[in-house]
């Protein structure tokens, strides 16, 4: 399949001051499109403006959600080159999530052409100040119209891309986690480990509740016996206990985070025995309330690393050490963001100069 790239005639004003970049509100000049028609494949693939699509009202991805995503970044290096992080996992994942959604995979290799050519093109998009990147937003719908349920004959692919500023801008900041012990967010069988646009719209209930209870975040519990901790909002939780890394199992309702993967990779490269076992709420409380847990934090492409300061169940809060962000998790966060920016050498080859 060919890359047709369109002409663009009038790009847009970039926000100057990247102090003021909102995370997900501007998007840049050009985005990819391919289409997907069952009988012909994947066809008609292109770089052109971005810009509103046209679907019919009865558009599957509209009624029965068949729709993925993928989110990666694109870091600005200090010698000013461009390069990505394990852009190859993130094609490999929404292959997974197609596969599960009963959507048709893409070539990962012309997908990650694509995306390259595409960043290519929009590189003055990539931020140049501390902590910015770009935000890169793989997503494929159902666009066929039809009502009915059984996966769609015709589908649209799409890369957009959005500056991000700095997540932390008065350096990383430890959060407020709530733990839903009423709502799930991923049963046996399910699609949890889907990045699927369903998963995210069941989670807002339980979201809004930690909000008016003054939580950034909420803390999923498994559906079974809502008991074992599983993961957050959109992040991989992992534990400083008893001097271990404790982290849940990929079994299928949690998401198999890059980030996460990289996190324990680096882990072990310091000589943290990892344990990915399911961890009891009962433990986390009780292991926050006498010294056992000493560290928890988030894992996610958005954030990078969310220390976590207290944990609120049942009416009981706990706080994790003194409250800060923990030793080990500065230490990750810094290890993890010097290799992404290019700070230090990447033995790992997750980089990928752009
Ligand atoms: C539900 C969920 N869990 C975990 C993650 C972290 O995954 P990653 O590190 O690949 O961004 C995300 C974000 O993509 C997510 O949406």
């Amino acid at each position: 399949m060919q890359l047709e790239i369109l002409p663009l005639s009038t790009p847009k004003n970039k926000i100057a001051d990247e102090s003021q970049l909102v995370f997900g509100k501007q998007f840049s000049d050009r985005m990819f499109v391919m289409e997907f028609d069952r009988g012909r494949g994947w066809h008609s693939a292109r770089i052109q403006p971005y810009g509103p699509f046209s679907l019919e009202p009865a558009a599957m991805v509209l009624h029965y959600s068949q729709e993925i995503f993928e989110g990666l970044k694109a870091f600005r290096r200090a010698d000013g080159a461009i390069a990505l992080f394990r852009p190859k996992d993130n094609i490999a994942r929404f292959n997974r999530s197609a596969k599960r959604m009963c959507m048709p995979e893409v070539d990962e290799q012309f997908f990650l052409d694509a995306l390259l050519e595409l960043i290519r093109l929009e590189a003055d998009w990539v931020p140049r100040s501390a902590g910015t990147s770009l935000y890169i937003r793989p997503t494929m719908i159902a666009s066929e119209p039809m009502l009915g349920v059984r996966p769609a004959d015709q589908y649209l692919c799409y890369i957009i891309l959005s500056p991000v500023g700095a997540y932390y801008k008065g350096g990383i900041a430890p959060v407020k986690i709530w733990i839903s012990d009423h709502y799930v967010r991923a049963a046996h069988g399910g699609t949890g480990e889907a990045k699927t646009g369903g998963n995210y719209a069941a989670s807002l209930m339980a979201a809004k509740e930690a909000a008016e209870n003054g939580y950034d975040q909420v803390l999923w519990l498994d559906a079974r016996q809502k008991k074992y901790v599983e993961e957050v909002g959109s992040m991989n939780m992992l534990f400083l206990y008893d001097g271990k890394i404790v982290t849940s199992p990929l079994n299928g309702t949690v998401l198999d985070g890059i980030t996460r993967r990289s996190v324990l990779q680096l882990l072990v490269d310091r000589g943290y025995q990892i344990e990915e076992r399911a961890l009891s709420i009962d433990e986390v409380m009780e292991g926050a309330e006498n010294g056992r847990l000493a560290e928890a934090f988030g894992t996610g492409t958005a954030v990078v690393i969310s220390p976590v300061g207290s944990f609120c169940y049942k009416n009981r809060c706990v706080q994790i050490g003194n409250g800060k962000t923990g030793e080990l998790t500065m230490k990750i966060y810094q290890e993890l963001t010097d290799i992404q920016y290019g700070r230090q050498p990447d033995k790992y080859h997750w980089v990928m100069p752009v």
